[in-house]
This record gives structure tokens, sequence and C-alpha cells, in this order.
């Protein structure tokens, strides 16, 4: 990193009617640091980007870019000064090959009358081997996992001689393995001299890759500096504007038995896992990668069902041999990749919130509209989904927004038992917080509350009772009395060497 600034802004100003989304931000990248851009839902991180990028002229304010004061700026301005975007969506085209999608633009480009295969071929594999991706080039992109399409996005854009790329809120969707991936790939990048800036709000994430960080609150500049000068608490009370009060969650004791699972086990996944969760308990399941942990959880929802021992759910032994089954004994199921699994991203609120309910609707071949509406807009208003209507595409919501849908999704079928896999997974500090409580609200109705996480501190905070996996047995289950570090060495101790 030099103390040379690329990327200079200085009193940007954007407002879309009356909402005003940017007030005066300020802000420096330098070249080839890794910066990281932070600040909770809605305070403006997109819109910033687009000014950056000439998609959204400001109404105020200056850009220069290396050095240069550039005005009205447009897309091609930035493309051809080395700006590269990556947008939460990839922008990816899912019908084209990977070598297409990372090729294609150049070529179309070069003017040529006939695109070049041979060269579209080799432009792609010599982009994916600069940050060591190892994707068939001829496969098309809608087969690819999150994390792949990510790096074909990330090779198109270094291929167009980015000098400093831009990465929306990278790690939402992906999982703690890739997102170490991703990290290895940004610091080659970094190593090549290009300048990074990451929109992220885990402090645990940020400090393993950035150098320096800038926060955001409701689309003002609040500060900037070395991500040395930022521990938690003047982080969260930068991102938030004052300090986030955790207490831990301890429900009534109850002896009403909600779910009890014997000795569950799926050949080649895990074995002999029981525990009882009782009214007002909030389960927590961890482990290391590759633990069994998320296969629990596909269990008790019929995506993999057991094929050994026994589950019974509010004192009734169910047998769950399909996701069918599941439903039908009322059990709702956040998986952990929300983005491809749990969302249609391209589907209105109101879409998804019915998704899992739809026959409820049906009346004498008739959907009842009304009703559907009814219903949305009570989630909306009861978990705190922030948007203008329930018309919007979920696309357009933030990460913590979008956790909420896939929530109300499920409450909108009244679960007895509801699994959570990372329900706060690029959730920022605030929603996360506020996620946490719908689920206490949640389990002191009698609902089932079961939280998979490898996040330690959502565990011991969130969750009054933990289950520790360990190759793929359950080594203890423990209560919340613990503290964080001791969680974890409970999962390394317990788990000897992760399975990497
Ligand atoms: N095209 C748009 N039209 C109207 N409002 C918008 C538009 N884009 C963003 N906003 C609003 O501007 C604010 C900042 O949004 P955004 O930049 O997406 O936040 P972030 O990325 O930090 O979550 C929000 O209140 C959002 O609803
Ligand atoms: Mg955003």
């Amino acid at each position: 990193m030099s103390d040379e600034i690329f990327l200079k802004l200085e009193g940007i100003r954007k407002s879309f009617g009356g909402v005003h989304a940017l007030q005066g931000v300020d802000l420096e990248i330098r070249k080839g640091e890794v910066h990281c851009l932070a600040g909770e839902n809605g305070c403006g991180k997109s819109t910033l980007i687009k000014a950056i990028s000439g998609v959204h002229e400001p109404d105020e304010g200056k850009i220069w870019i290396d050095g240069e004061e550039v005005k009205n700026m447009k897309p091609m301005d930035a493309i051809n000064r080395g700006i590269q975007v990556i947008y939460q969506d990839f922008a990816v085209f899912p019908n084209l090959s990977v070598a297409e999608n990372i090729a294609l633009n150049g070529e179309l480009k070069s003017k040529a009358k006939f695109v070049n295969w041979k060269s579209v071929r080799k432009i792609a594999l010599e982009a994916m081997d600069q940050i060591g991706a190892n994707i068939d080039p001829d496969i098309k992109l809608e087969r690819l996992s999150v994390a792949n399409k990510q790096m074909v996005a990330i090779c198109r854009a270094i291929i167009n001689d980015a000098k400093l790329l831009i990465l929306d809120e990278p790690t939402t969707a992906l999982t703690a393995r890739e997102v170490e991936k991703l990290w290895d790939i940004i610091r080659s990048l970094k190593a090549k001299g290009i300048a990074i800036m990451i929109v992220n709000h885990k402090l645990d994430e940020i400090y393993q890759i950035a150098d320096r960080l800038t926060i955001l609150r409701n689309g003002k500049y609040i500060s900037s500096g070395d991500i040395h000068e930022y521990d938690q608490v003047r982080f969260t009370q930068d991102m938030t504007g004052h300090d986030v009060v955790e207490t831990k969650y301890t429900p009534a004791k109850s002896d009403e038995e909600v779910l009890r699972v014997e000795k569950l086990g799926r050949k080649g996944a895990f074995s002999g896992v029981s525990f009882t969760l009782n009214k007002g308990d909030v389960l927590g399941i961890t482990g290391l990668l590759g633990s069994g942990r998320g296969e629990i959880g596909e269990a008790l929802f019929g995506l993999a069902p057991a094929d050994e021992g026994e589950i019974f759910l509010n004192g009734k032994k169910i047998e769950i041999n399909s996701v069918n089954d599941a439903m039908k004994h009322e059990i709702g199921y956040v998986p952990e990749d929300r983005l491809t699994q749990g969302l249609f991203m391209e589907r209105s609120i109101l879409d998804n919130t019915i998704a899992a309910s739809i026959k409820k609707y049906m009346k004498r071949g008739k959907l009842d509209g009304a009703g559907m509406e009814g219903d949305t807009e009570h989630w909306v208003k009861e978990i705190g989904i922030k948007t203008p209507s329930i018309k919007p595409p979920v696309r357009t919501l933030s990460g913590g927004n979008a956790q909420k849908v896939v929530i109300a999704k499920w409450l909108n079928t009244h679960p007895k038992l509801f699994i959570l896999d990372g329900p706060t997974v690029g959730v920022d500090v605030g929603a996360k917080s506020e996620i946490h409580t719908i689920l206490h609200d949640l389990a002191g109705k009698g609902i089932g509350i079961i939280i998979i996480s490898d996040d330690l501190v959502e565990l011991v905070k969130n969750c009054n009772k933990i289950v520790i996996m360990k190759d793929g047995k359950c080594s203890g289950t423990i209560d919340n009395s613990i503290d964080e570090v001791s969680l974890g060495r409970l999962l390394i101790g317990a788990g000897g060497e992760a399975n990497e």
C-alpha cells in the first residue's frame, strides 16, 4: 500500500425524491490498499458505489481519480479510468459459459468482425489463472455456486484493467471457507497494486483483510482510519450511534417439551445426536466446518433425512423422510445460503412471504389476493422489514431486511419448530439484534427455535442451550454460562484439528 491516493471524494450528496441517501460523504482510497466501507443497512453504501462508478450522478460534490477531477462521470468514464464494481448480484449472464462471461465483453469491444472463440477461452483461462480460480470455462454460469459466480465476476473485472475493484457485500452469501478463498484472491490482487474497496459490516472479517476503514451512518460520513484504530466498541458506536447493550438470553424455566431428538444419525454425516428443546429454549448447534452441524438441520427439515434415531415434536413421535413431511409437521427452515436457496430474489416481498404457505390462499381455484397482501403487510410490520411497500423485489433489500423476509415466509406457515442455519450471516449489528429479539419472542410463545451457527458470540448471547458437534458426533450440550472464548476452545479442543 502506498500513501498515494487513487480516488478521492468530497462532499458527495445524492437524493432520490425525498430520500437523502448521501448527505456530504468524503472518502479516500489509496493505491493498492484494501479499504472497507461499513455502515448499517440503508446508510448509503451502495449509492456511494454507484456515484463512484458513474451510475448515479451526485447532486453535489467532487470526485478525483488519480489526481484528476472528473466531472459528469458516466459508467464508461469510470471503467476507462480503472474502476470496476462487482455488485451483489454479480451481473453475470446465467445462460453464457464461464469463458463467455469473463471475456466476451472485451472481445466484442475489439471491433473485430467475428468473435474469436479461441481467444475468448484463452483470455478467460489466463484471468482465472491469475486469481487461482479453477472453474471449467465451458460450463454455463447458472450451474455454478455463488462463490464461483463471484470468481467469474472478479475475473471479468481484472481483465478490464482494474485499478480499483469495488465489491458490494461480497461475503453475504459465502460460507466461512469460501470467504477465506475470497480473501486469498483479494490479497493476490492487492499484491499486484490493485486497490480494493469492500462493503462489509462484520468486524471480524474486516480485521482479516482491510488496511483502512470508512464508516457511514444515515448517509453521512462518520469516521475513517487505520483498521487498528477500531475495536468492537468504537466500531459499533460509529455504525449505530449508540452502544449495543447485549445481555444473555435466559428464558423462564419450563418443562414443556417442544422437541426431543434421540440418537439421531445419518450414515456418513452424523450419529448419536440427542437433545431436548423445551418451551422458551433457543437451542444452538455449533461445530467446526464438517462437524455435521448443518446436516442436523437438513435432517430435521427432511432435505437429507436421518436414517436412525427418533424425533418427538410436542411429545408425539414423528417421521421426517422428506421436506413434505417436515412441512406437514409444521417445521420451518432457513438455509445457510439464503440468497440462492431461501429467496426468489427477483420476486416481490409479497411473493416471497407467501411462498411456503400458498395453499392457504387457494379458494375455489382462485388465489385470495387480499388475504396474501394482508398477511404480508402484517409480517412486514410485526418484524420490522424496512421497505416502502410489499411490492419491491427482494433483490433491492439490504441483507438484514432480506433475511427478515425469509423469516416472514416461515412465520406465515405458523411453524412449531423453526430451524435457522446462519440466521445473521451478512446482517449488520443493528438488524442482527432485531432478528435475535424476534427469535426470543417466538421461543417465548412456545415455538421451538434452533440456531445453527459458527458465530460464537451469537450463540453465547442468544441460545440458552448449545449442542456441540465434533466429527459428526454430539460431544455435549452446555448452557450459556460459557463465554465465546471458552466455547471456541471447546470446539477446537473437542474437535482436534479443523478439517481443512
Ligand atoms: N434508486 C433509488 N430510489 C430511491 N431510493 C433509493 C434508491 N437507491 C437507494 N435508495 C435509498 O437510499 C438509501 C440508501 O440506500 P443504499 O445506498 O442502498 O444503502 P446501503 O447499501 O448502505 O444498504 C435507502 O434509504 C434506500 O432506500
Ligand atoms: Mg447496499
